[in-house]
């Protein structure tokens, strides 16, 4: 799979159901809604929210609720082709560390918009996360 142009409606589609998914967090402790989306090789669309607890450490991300609902809906042979994120605050915000490595295990050549310091931006998920591991 390899991904470099991904089209203005796509993005935009994608940056809509993020923002709508947004809304659905549980995120009493930090205040931060994020919502993500993803669109998969063939063309589907999934989105997630991210799930704050009492125990902060089991926080999942927006990014990672929805690669986890996208295999729990179709199984393990998701292609992530993009990622889009966003927030309720409209700050900067990319993927964390261990979300960029769960969008590189199913995406090694996604392409990632978010929230940058500067406005909006696209970065591969290979810039986000040089030398990510692969077990084989
Ligand atoms: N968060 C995400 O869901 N995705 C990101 O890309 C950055 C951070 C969440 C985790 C936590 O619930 C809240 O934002 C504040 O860190």
């Amino acid at each position: 799979m390899k991904t470099t142009k991904v089209s203005a409606a796509t993005r935009e589609r994608l940056l809509r159901a993020a923002r709508k998914v947004m809304k659905n967090a549980y995120a009493p402790f930090s205040n931060f809604r994020v919502g993500a989306a993803i669109i998969t090789s063939r063309g589907q669309i999934f989105a997630g929210c991210n799930v704050e607890n009492s125990s902060y450490g089991m926080t999942n991300c927006a990014e990672r609720t929805a690669i986890f609902s996208a295999i729990a809906k179709d199984g393990p042979e998701l292609q992530i082709y993009a990622v889009a994120v966003a927030n309720d605050h409209g700050v900067p915000c990319s993927p964390c560390g261990a979300c960029r490595q769960v969008i590189y295990e199913f995406g090694p050549n996604a392409v990632i918009f978010y929230q940058g310091e500067k406005g909006p931006k696209q970065s591969l998920i290979t810039d986000l996360l040089p030398e990510g591991f692969r077990l084989k």
